[in-house]
């Protein structure tokens, strides 16, 4: 079988896409709009890009009518965000923040999430999750236009939080975070069956 992405339609190109990069981390970003209403969802084209300075990126595609996400009008307006991560006990309140929910709606109520005061960023942090990282941002990448306009948002962290119990050694501990990770169709894994390997030292 070979595919073209460029002749598949958005919905079988992203079908092939999320079936083919996996499993993906979640990061599930907070958000506080203009009218000053707290917003959350989970995006899983989601990665690090560099350590030092630390950036992260996540994609944000359009609504199905065609419009912007709250995140991403969010964040074009105070430019910032959190980055909550998603462990086993969040994954009902992220699957409930990832309904399109008109933007007066707090979808942390809808969810049934903590909001908590950031140090550095104007947007909340989830008090439920295992870590937090506060994000200013640095740049927008834009591909596609409306109705199939995609946006790159890539932040510069600038605070992490860690819950005392995913410490361990000076390290976050993947035992303790039981992150969860998105597969493709409505599929998701945990993270029970982790295996250890040393690289090779030459
Ligand atoms: C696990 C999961 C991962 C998702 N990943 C993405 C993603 O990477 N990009 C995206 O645009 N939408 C993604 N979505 C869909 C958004 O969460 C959804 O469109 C949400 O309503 C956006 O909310 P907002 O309008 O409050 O920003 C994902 C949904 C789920 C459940």
């Amino acid at each position: 079988m070979k595919i073209n992405p460029a002749v598949l339609n958005r919905q079988d190109a992203h079908a092939l896409f999320v079936g083919a990069i996996l499993p993906r981390p979640i990061a599930f970003v907070s958000t506080i709009g203009k009218d000053g209403i707290y917003n959350i969802a989970p995006f899983s084209f989601f990665t690090g890009m560099s350590t030092k300075p630390a950036v992260v990126g996540f994609g944000v595609g359009c609504r199905r009518d065609g419009t912007k996400k709250d995140t991403l009008v969010n964040i074009e307006y105070t430019k910032d965000y959190v980055i909550n991560l998603v462990h086993e006990g969040l994954a009902e309140a992220m699957n409930q923040a990832a309904g399109e929910y008109p933007s007066h709606v707090d979808e942390f109520k809808v969810a049934g999430l903590t909001p908590v005061k950031s140090d550095l960023v104007k947007s909340p942090r989830v008090a439920e999750s295992p870590v937090n990282m506060e994000c200013r941002l640095m740049q927008i990448l834009e591909f596609g236009q409306s109705p199939n306009l995609n946006s790159f948002i890539v932040g510069e962290v600038v605070v992490v939080h860690v819950q005392e119990e995913s410490w361990v050694d000076g390290v976050i501990k993947a035992t303790q975070v039981k992150a969860i990770g998105r597969l493709g169709e409505d599929l998701y894994c945990r993270t029970k069956d982790i295996f250890e390997m040393k690289r090779p030292r030459v």
